[in-house]
């Protein structure tokens, strides 16, 4: 059935919201103000679910999209908005998401922009399919499917890192190197992942494959090596598990081991980066923020806002990475202490902070609420929050678990900075610590990490 329908306000995941003889209508790839054309697709009690057939009327937030995969690759969803709508509908999305507060009075400050719209991402994953001949395409899955659209150039990132997977399909094709078939579980590759350092423009690549090697593996080394000049590392990661997941069971995985599923095929064992100056080694498996230069205002406004900074408060960064938040702060602090569960990425932490001179920068790892309780055995509760006035939190999309919500209620530590990509679990997590365990926001702050899609990044300090 096809209807004319005006679009009202974006929806949840960046889907344009239409109304239907007063049921709500769902419409992805549209723009707040566009009139459009639209054949209704799937039926509920509640809502319609329609696919774009013409604008008619293009709102005045409508712009000409740069990629020309826009609209089947499931990377992007807002490349067709103005970059200033992008920023007012993630500001109207927070307000929503954390309505009961604003409505007591709480503000949210304007939303950072990405100092860049496009190139901006670090790191590219992409999927590896049989192209035409039955060679290597490589490209993104198609929204909500395992079928992969080929990508001669993803305007998300750099020039550089176009160039660099552009040139090792076709030397994986040239010494015929087969994709991995997810359908009939054969085949040798099945992703490409780069990441670049936006400080020196180094290049770092890992091949996950099916095979423990790739055929000719020295010979395409050798190959890529000398085409590509910011290429300073080469890895290949063994996975032949029955999954999409890219690095499965990486939470253990150490630098040069022998049993570990991820080897050295050439090179430097990692790149490095730098954060408002302090200086980052990345390796394949660890986590780094994908938006450098946002991160750098996100580490700024971190340490502009923590209260506690002199040498007799110390201070907890949980779920730390390679220290990316925290180890620039240690010369504030007494001592600094830093939980991660890749082992990976603890190495690197220890690392940095030997590289960055940090001696009062501990690295544990582990489960960060694990850890903090086992602590707290030896430490009287009132005198952990004595010693640690302030603790970052940066966990996964899932946000903390029952554990840390309880161990941060209990301990009632003066001051949370709660940084989070997900901010649905992290309105959650923020109502309980403040219902059950007496904190207050003080401020909310988002940051555009993620131009182009609808993802957000928001911090929230809580204090005591
Ligand atoms: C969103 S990243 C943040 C990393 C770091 N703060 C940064 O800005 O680069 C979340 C990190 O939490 C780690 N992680 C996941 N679950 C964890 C857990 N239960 N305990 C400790 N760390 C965990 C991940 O490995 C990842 O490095």
């Amino acid at each position: 059935m096809k209807k004319v329908v005006k679009i009202e306000k974006l929806g949840g995941e960046g889907v344009g919201i239409a109304h239907i003889d007063g049921k709500v209508t769902f419409v992805p790839y549209s723009v707040p103000g566009d009139e459009l054309l639209v054949k209704i697709v799937h039926e509920t009690n509640s809502y319609y679910k329609a696919e774009l057939i013409e604008v008619l009327k293009p709102s005045r937030s409508r712009v000409e999209p740069l990629c020309p995969h826009f609209g089947v690759c499931g990377g992007c969803s807002h490349q067709n908005i103005k970059y200033e709508m992008q920023l007012e509908y993630k500001q109207d999305l927070l307000n929503e998401i954390f309505r009961k507060f604003v409505k007591d009075g709480v503000k949210i400050e304007k939303i950072t922009p990405s100092p860049e719209q496009f190139g901006y991402r670090n790191k590219l994953q992409m999927q590896c399919a049989a192209s035409r001949g039955g060679k290597i395409g490589a490209g993104f899955y198609k929204i909500r499917s395992h079928e992969v659209v080929e990508i001669d150039y993803c305007p998300l990132h750099s020039d550089p890192i176009n160039k660099l997977v552009k040139s090792t399909v076709s030397t994986l094709n040239q010494f015929k190197v087969l994709p991995y078939s997810e359908k009939l579980k054969k085949g040798t590759l099945r992703h490409i992942v780069v990441r670049e350092s936006k400080h020196s423009g180094d290049m770092m690549m890992t091949f996950v494959s099916n095979h423990e090697t790739l055929l000719n593996q020295t010979k395409i080394s050798k190959a890529l090596f000398s085409k590509n000049k910011s290429l300073k590392g080469l890895y290949i990661y063994h996975n032949p598990h029955d999954t999409n997941v890219i690095f499965e069971d990486s939470e253990g995985v150490k630098l040069n081991d022998n049993r570990s599923p991820l080897r050295k095929i050439f090179g430097d064992d990692f790149i490095t980066d730098s954060i408002n100056g302090t200086y980052f080694n990345i390796s394949p498996l660890s986590f780094f923020q994908v938006n450098t230069l946002q991160a750098m205002n996100m580490a700024k406004f971190i340490e502009e806002n923590i209260g506690f900074q002199n040498k007799k408060s110390s201070l907890i960064d949980a779920y730390s990475g390679i220290g990316t938040l925290s180890l620039g702060l240690a010369h504030k602090f007494e001592n600094v202490l830093a939980i991660e569960i890749v082992a990976q990425a603890c190495a690197l932490a220890r690392l940095n902070a030997k590289m960055g001179r940090a001696r009062n920068y501990h690295v544990r790892r582990g489960d960060a609420a694990e850890i903090i309780a086992n602590s707290l055995t030896s430490v009287k509760t009132g005198d952990f929050a004595d010693k640690y006035r302030s603790i970052i939190l940066d966990p996964p999309r899932a946000g903390i678990d029952e554990d840390m919500r309880k161990f941060l209620c209990d301990v009632k530590i003066p001051e949370i900075l709660y940084i989070s990509c997900n901010p649905h679990t992290q309105e959650r997590d923020v109502s309980q610590l403040c219902s059950k365990g007496g904190y207050k926001i003080a401020k909310i702050a988002p940051f555009d990490m993620f131009p182009q899609t609808f993802h957000i990044e928001n911090i929230i300090k809580l204090v005591q």
